[in-house]
């Protein structure tokens, strides 16, 4: 028997847009809060029901992004990279992450101060390679150095449309040779390194694209999105998998859906993987 797949949540009693540092944020369209807490917990019985164990980080006053937690770090077997914000309204999360991970047993490594790295939110593994996103978060040497800490190949894929700021909003590995994705959310060089490196392919057109259909979580066969993504969720039935919606509209308004609000602590895909190094 397998372990269950473990992933890190956080409550959004703290939620909200207080700041804005994507094109989805405007203070002036404030998160109703009990729907926000409807809808994370809504993701959360999902989760638990396909047989995923939830853990979770405290809320802190002050700091609303910290529901994202796909953005505390990269974690590979044990081995778990720190992220280092861009923004300074989101550096404060950093202290919280790191005590999370650090309870948690894991090999905690930093990278240099002055490169900027956004976790799982710009670094993803399809199969063995990681594909990282850089330009408007993470920097693309942050992504080579997080890649030389972990003996893995890096594929750094510059990022063109400020809406999909970071990788997990325009890629999404679903088995270590197929992938969702937004093709015009990276440049032309990107598409082709994209095409040439992951055999099969789903591409998601630009309506499901803003209703962050990309910004899945996969577990197994079984892939969360918010809702509002029909053609990819037929697309993903044909090819095997097994889509489940959720509402999580309100996340949306911060630039973030079902991915972004989760970090697996055992790994993207551990549970498949050959751990050589
Ligand atoms: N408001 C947050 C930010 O701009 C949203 C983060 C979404 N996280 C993600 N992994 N895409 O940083």
């Amino acid at each position: 028997m397998t372990d269950a797949p473990r992933i890190l949540m956080c409550r959004p009693d703290c939620y909200g847009i207080e700041y804005e540092i994507n094109p989805w944020m405007n203070r002036e369209r404030q998160v109703d809060h009990d729907r926000a807490i409807r809808q994370w917990e809504g993701l959360r019985a999902i989760l638990e029901s396909i047989g995923v164990q939830i853990e979770l980080v405290e809320p802190q006053a002050g700091l609303p992004d910290l529901v994202f937690t796909a953005n505390a770090a990269l974690i590979f077997g044990q081995k778990c990279v720190l992220s280092q914000f861009r923004h300074a309204q989101r550096q404060g999360e950093e202290p919280h992450f790191a005590a999370a991970l650090r309870s948690r047993n894991l090999e905690i490594v930093t990278l240099p101060e002055d490169l900027y790295f956004e976790g799982a939110g710009d670094a993803l593994f399809c199969g063995e390679t990681l594909f990282g996103g850089y330009r408007i978060r993470s920097t693309a040497l942050a992504l080579q150095r997080v890649g030389a800490l972990i003996s893995r190949e890096v594929i750094p894929l510059e990022l063109v449309d400020p809406r999909f700021y970071h990788l997990d909003t325009c890629f999404c590995p679903l088995s270590p040779e197929r992938a969702i994705w937004f093709p015009p959310a990276f440049d032309a060089y990107g598409q082709d390194v994209i095409r040439s490196n992951v055999p099969s392919l789903i591409e998601i057109d630009e309506t499901e694209a803003a209703a962050f259909g990309a910004n899945a979580v996969v577990v197994g066969q079984h892939v969360v999105t918010n809702t509002g993504c029909p053609k990819l969720h037929e697309n993903l039935r044909t090819s095997g998998f097994e889509p489940i919606e959720t509402p999580l509209g309100e996340f949306v308004r911060a630039g973030g859906s079902a991915k972004c609000l989760t970090l697996r602590l055992d790994g993207e895909d551990a549970a498949n993987w050959n751990l050589v190094s």
